[in-house]
């Protein structure tokens, strides 16, 4: 990463920003909605330690963007090995061809196409990356796998992304790593989006929903009228990182969303949510609920916060009692959950016990406990 200059990748971008820790949006759509960007260097590093190239190695990445991770993996692979890249806009595979052709990458295949489909033209890889968030692991990747390969893609699952780092074993892929980050999501035909929900009128709450049943927005937003249920779960735990906290949640029989709180929402009195932008949580027809933290005795100098659930609607007491559980639950089982293990068989594959089981178009996930 100190080889590539990541200024040429983001021309537009003062220095501060172009070497500072956030991603730099380079793309817009009609809506003003981020489509394309260089990716946050932490977990550009984070990835690339998940996908372990080798020199000599042939690399695909899905997601070309600004062309600055296709030139780490240049300066990875060396001169014996290759890469290819891929990007569904015209004008940001243009851009890239550019920047790389500037840094003196002209080594580096620039693709306009899906990567959904993977680039057959080069395969077979030792190495394919993705950054872009995916929803499903297309039978493409796999068939452009070489024998012993490695793919890291940031998977959505039931709302909550992990970047995985996955080899193939005959049909299936198995983890070898799990990061927590955060990636806009793929476009394109086969892409899948998630539902983003405002309640109306708009009162500064949205909920977003992935794959779970249908959602009543009228019904949800008439739940704020009256005041909410707390429940406290007694889990005291130090001020983040929340051990894979969201993934446990995804894991409960209600269906999960994340509930989106701007600044309106709370200026006018809704209980804040454990994040700035908002907090994991669930819903049914016609109630919500989403996790809630209040400061607790510090350890050792260490920021501690209680976690709770907090729920809106007519079910709200049992909604929020529910919650609070879930929450006590993953306290018990927060130390086992470091080893938590992700399994993707072909769709239809046969049914075992598993934290959560979720059914795309292509593929049936497993997020599987030391337990499961
Ligand atoms: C976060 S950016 C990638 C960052 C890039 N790796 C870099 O170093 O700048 C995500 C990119 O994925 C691209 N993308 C989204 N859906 C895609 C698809 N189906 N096939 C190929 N590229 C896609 C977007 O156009 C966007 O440029």
């Amino acid at each position: 990463m100190r080889a590539v200059p990541r200024h040429l990748f983001v021309p537009e971008a003062p220095l501060e920003q172009a070497y500072g820790p956030e991603s730099v949006v380079t793309f817009r759509d009609e809506d003003g909605i981020a489509i394309s960007s260089a990716s946050g260097p932490g977990v550009v590093a984070v990835m690339l330690e998940q996908l372990d190239v080798r020199p000599g190695d042939r690399v695909l990445e899905i997601g070309a963007g600004t062309g600055y991770n296709a030139a780490c993996l240049a300066e990875l692979t060396g001169p014996s090995g290759s890469v290819t890249t891929i990007d569904i806009g015209e004008e940001i595979v243009e851009g890239a061809r550019r920047s790389l052709a500037t840094a003196g990458y002209d080594r580096v295949r620039v693709v306009h196409g899906d990567g959904a489909d993977g680039y057959a033209g080069d395969a077979p890889y030792d190495r394919i990356i993705v950054t872009a968030g995916a929803w499903d692991v297309p039978p493409a990747w796999r068939e452009q796998l070489a024998p012993g390969g490695r793919l890291v893609v940031p998977l959505r699952i039931r709302g909550v992304t992990r970047a995985v780092g996955l080899e193939l074993d005959g049909q299936v892929w198995r983890s070898v790593s799990i990061e927590e980050c955060g990636f806009m999501p793929m476009r394109g035909p086969g892409a899948v989006e998630e539902l983003n929900l405002e309640l109306p009128p708009s009162r500064g709450v949205r909920i977003r929903v992935d794959d779970g049943k249908p959602v009543s927005v009228v019904a949800l937003a008439a739940a704020l009228d009256a005041p909410p249920a707390l429940a406290w779960s007694g889990v005291v735990v130090p001020w983040k990182p929340m051990v894979h906290l969201d993934f446990w949640l995804a894991g409960a029989a209600a269906e999960v969303c994340r509930i989106i709180v701007l600044s309106q929402a709370r200026e006018a009195g809704l209980v804040d949510p454990i994040y700035s932008w908002g907090s994991m949580g669930c819903y049914t027809p016609n109630t919500f609920s989403y996790l809630i933290r209040r400061p607790a005795a510090g350890k050792d100098g260490q920021e501690m916060v209680e976690l709770g659930a907090c729920a809106y609607g007519p079910d709200r007491d049992r909604l929020a009692t529910e919650v609070a559980e879930r929450i006590r639950s993953w306290g018990r089982a927060r130390d086992a959950l470091s080893g938590i293990r992700i399994e993707i068989h072909p769709a239809g594959s046969t049914d075992r016990p598993a934290m959560i089981t979720a059914d795309k178009r292509h593929s049936r996930v497993f997020v599987l406990t030391e337990s499961t």
